[in-house]
This record gives C-alpha cells, structure tokens and sequence, in this order.
C-alpha cells in the first residue's frame, strides 16, 4: 500500500486536535473502559496467585473429578525437564485452530539438537463444529498421508507420538486425557467429558497407520520443555495466540490434589495451568460491556473470561463491537452501509495490527484497510478513533497478558526468569512483548535498569517449537521413565516398552 504525507510521529496527541467534540469524548470514553492502570492489574494478580493456589488444592475434589469443567491447574505428567540429551525419532502432531501439523523429529546424540521434517494440513472450519467422527478420521487420514508420503514402501515399525492437543484436559495419565471443554470456537458434540485417545487411536488402526500415542500435551507443556531444552533458566511456556494459556515446572509436594498418590514431594511435574478461565467470576476483571456481549453470543458462555479479553481469536471481534456500537450511537459512518462489520468474527487480529502498523500521519493505511475490508469510508476524525481503538485493545490484551506470567512467578517465588512465548499475538503484534513488559515492571516492582540494555529480570522471549520439537522431547521423556520403571502417570506403559 502507498501511504500518502508524511510519516507519523511516535505521539498522536496533536493529531487529535481536529476531531470534533462528540468523538473525542467517545475516545476518552473507551480510554477510560480500556486502560487497564496498575492497580487493576495488582487487584488481577492477587486473585490469581491465590486461583493457581486453589487450583492445586481443589479441595473436596479428586484429579478425577471433571464434573467440575472449571477445573484449572491440570498435572501434565511431564516429569520433569530434558537434560538435552535425549535421543530418538518421534512424530508430533499439532491440532491447531487453522492447520493441523504434523513432524518427524529426530534428537541426535549432540546435545540440545534436531532436525525435523514436517507438513500442514488445513483444518477445514466445518471440522470445529462437525462429528467427532468425522474429526479423529480426518486427523488420522492426515497422519497416513503423512507417513505414506516420507516412508513410501518402508516395512514401518510403530512410531511413538507426541499429541499436541491444546484444549484442556483431565490428565490422569500422559497418554490420556478427558476433555474438559472445547474452547478457541470449536463446538464438537460427543467429545467433551470423554478420552480423547481411544477414538484418536481407533481411527489410526482402522488405516492400519502404525503409530503409537506416547503423550497427550497441552502446547504450553511443549513451549516450556521444548525452550528449556535450550536454555536452563526457562520457567514458564506461555501461548498468546487464538488462545491464551501457560504452564510452569510444579513440585508433586505443592499439589495436595495428588497427595492421594504418594508420590516423592520432590518429583517435579509440569502444570498446565489453564488460566484462560481465569475469573470466570467475573470478580476483578475489568469487563466492558463488548466482552460481556462475546461472552453471551459465544458457544461456551461463562468460560474462557480471561481469555475472551486477550486472546487472538477475540480482539477483532472486541474492535468490530465497538465500531458497531459508534456507528448505532450515531458517532460514525454516518449514512453509510455498515453490514460488513455486522458479520460475526469477520475481523482477524492482524487487521488490528495492521492499523496499529499504519506508519503514515494521515492514517492512509488505515482508510484503505476499512475501504477494501468493511466498505467503509472513514474520515480523518473516524480514522483516529479507529486507530485509538485497536491501540487500546492490543495495549489491555498485552497488560492482562503479562498478569498471568506475574502470577506465576509471585507464586514460585522467582526473581528472575526466562518465559518461553508462542502464538500469532505474541510473535505477530506490533508492541505486545514491550507493553506486555511494562505491566511486568509495573507489577513485579523491579529497580529501575542501570542501563538501558540490561534485561529484565523475568523476560518473556520467542520460545522453540513446542508443538514439534517440545511434543518430541515429552514423549522421549516418558518413554525413558517407563524404561527405568517410572510409571506414574503412564497408562500403557507395556506397550511403550517396545520402543
Ligand atoms: C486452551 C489451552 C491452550 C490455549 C492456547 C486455550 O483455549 O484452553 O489448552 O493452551 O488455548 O492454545
């Protein structure tokens, strides 16, 4: 795109000055429901270190319990983080939102290294709200093609699998999970309350695919094992992408819901700590009334608060509520057909980004985004709002964002820390990690730096591969443990021996 004038100054407070009187006082309006101020984030932080408490102690409850589909906090049955030393050839599989990926992963003797070979599939949208049938076959078909296309006339033994499936889960073994909710949209009858893996692995033997599952991961677990591989002060994995969730390294003897097992207090285990529900109370949130309006009109109402504020699957749909609303309360887009911004999710996050990207002083970017996406010709007046607008929300979704990563280090205790972060928000929107790392500072109270380069004390950073490289490394770790008899939380262990 060609932007006409001149570029745009880092500050658009002059840029304000001709917008007339009733839309500024619509800008300040939403700065004043947008803005999340520290305090709000302290308020948010104390709630949460005390929610991942609960969490682990989920008292009255057993880890079997998932009449509760609230429950947070999942063990993961990772046991622990990769010495760098593990070895052998896995696959991975990755679910995700809009592709499903599958890898070969090979871990050599050198330390810390792989190499991988990997395909996309799309995920057909009709999938997310289709048959549990139709869902497993499809994955499984997309598996063989696999397979057949890198191992074309091979005699296959059964390769182990590492399942990256990022919904949340009941764990009581690493290769099972009940899914608790779908979330992220997908809506798929017959698959909630139930393990997912046995119909997983009947449509893999029905083609005669020779895989087996090893472990069922949350893409979080893989983030965080797949970046410690690397980097021996990684601590926590967090997503920000369609979803939002993160997982950190537990010790058995903090989680007095296992305590039933008798495990050793010192056994470390990760935690996929599904905060996306965090205060689905509604207690300390921030709310506006176009997150309560996602909420009402999503398929899960009540869930995923958290994350329906900050996630990348909703920040486009908080941007084209709000326009929405202007324009029925008169303030915009006056005269003008507004049925393009009527259609529900129609607006991705990266258009917000490429609002927030428009680098030209006339916002000529942002006109010609709302002329080809919306039809909609803005005025330069609209123009800074909308570019006010998808400020706004990308700066809350970063400052919430960062309270989850607090929580968990407050809770820990950790001073310092590396984070390993994944997803299309975090890797793709402009000044997330930076905004994200004021509200760090903001609520971690750090000293100010001495120079300017120094690091932060807990710096959320570009995590490795979870979903490939991490997915490869849990199963290699649980086939280890099942070799030195190390079967908590392993079901078919027998079967794994093999390998
Ligand atoms: C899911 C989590 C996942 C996150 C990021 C959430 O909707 O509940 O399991 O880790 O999205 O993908």
């Amino acid at each position: 795109m060609v932007g006409l004038g001149p570029r745009r100054p880092p500050s658009r407070k002059g840029s304000m000055a001709d917008v007339p009187k009733d839309l500024l006082a619509q800008i300040k309006h939403l700065e004043e429901i947008f803005t999340v101020p520290k305090e709000t984030l302290d308020k948010i932080v104390t709630k949460f270190v005390k929610e991942l408490e609960k969490g682990l102690a989920k008292e009255g409850s057993t880890i079997g319990d998932i009449t509760d589909i609230r429950q947070p906090m999942n063990p993961t049955w990772c046991m622990g983080f990769p010495t760098g030393h593990e070895t052998g050839t896995f696959l991975a599989l990755d679910m995700g939102g809009t592709n499903l990926r599958v890898c070969e992963i090979h871990l050599p003797e050198e330390k810390g290294e792989f190499d991988i070979i990997q395909s996309k599939y799309r995920m057909p949208e009709e999938l997310k709200t289709g048959t549990a049938d139709e869902l497993w076959g499809y994955i499984a078909d997309c598996l063989q093609q696999f397979i057949e296309y890198h191992h074309e006339g091979e005699k296959l033994d059964k390769l182990p699998l590492g399942f990256t499936f990022s919904y949340p889960a009941t764990q009581h073994y690493i290769d099972h999970g009940i899914l608790q909710r779908w979330t992220k949209g997908f809506d798929i009858d017959g698959v909630e309350g139930e393990d997912v893996v046995p119909p997983f692995e009947k449509a893999l033997a029905e083609r005669g695919v020779p895989i087996k599952l090893t472990a069922l991961i949350n893409d979080t677990t893989g983030t965080l094992i797949a970046s410690a591989y690397t980097d021996t002060e990684m601590k926590i994995g967090c997503i920000f992408g369609t979803g939002c969730n993160a997982a950190y390294m537990e010790n058995c003897g903090s989680i007095p819901k296992l305590a039933h097992m008798n495990l050793d207090p010192e056994l470390p285990i990760a935690i996929n700590c599904e905060y996306g529900a965090f205060d689905n109370e509604h207690e300390v949130l921030p709310l506006t009334k176009y997150d309560h309006q996602i909420d009402e009109e999503s398929p899960r109402p009540g869930q995923q608060a958290f994350e329906k504020m900050i996630a990348g699957l909703y920040l486009g749909e908080i941007f084209r509520l709000v326009l929405l609303d202007m324009h029925d309360g008169k303030h915009m887009f006056e005269g003008q057909s507004v049925d393009k911004l009527k259609k529900p999710y129609n607006i991705d996050a990266s258009i917000l980004a490429a609002i927030e990207e428009d680098p030209f002083e006339n916002l000529s970017e942002t006109a010609e985004l709302m002329r080809v996406q919306f039809d909609l010709q803005c005025n330069k007046p609209e123009l800074e709002l909308v570019r006010r607008l998808a400020e706004l929300i990308g700066t809350r979704a970063a400052r919430l964002s960062a309270c989850g990563v607090a929580a968990i280090c407050k809770k820990k205790g950790y001073k310092t820390a590396h984070v390993g972060a994944d997803g299309s928000v975090f890797n793709k929107y402009p000044h997330f990690k930076a905004r994200g790392a004021q509200a760090l500072r903001e609520m971690l109270d750090w000293p100010e730096k001495k120079n300017k380069r120094d690091a932060d004390p807990v710096e959320i950073m570009t995590a490795e591969d979870g979903s490939g490289v991490g997915a490869a490394l849990i199963a290699a770790l649980t086939l280890k443990r099942v070799k030195e008899g190390q079967l908590a939380g392993i079901k078919d262990a027998k079967s794994m021996l093999n390998f």
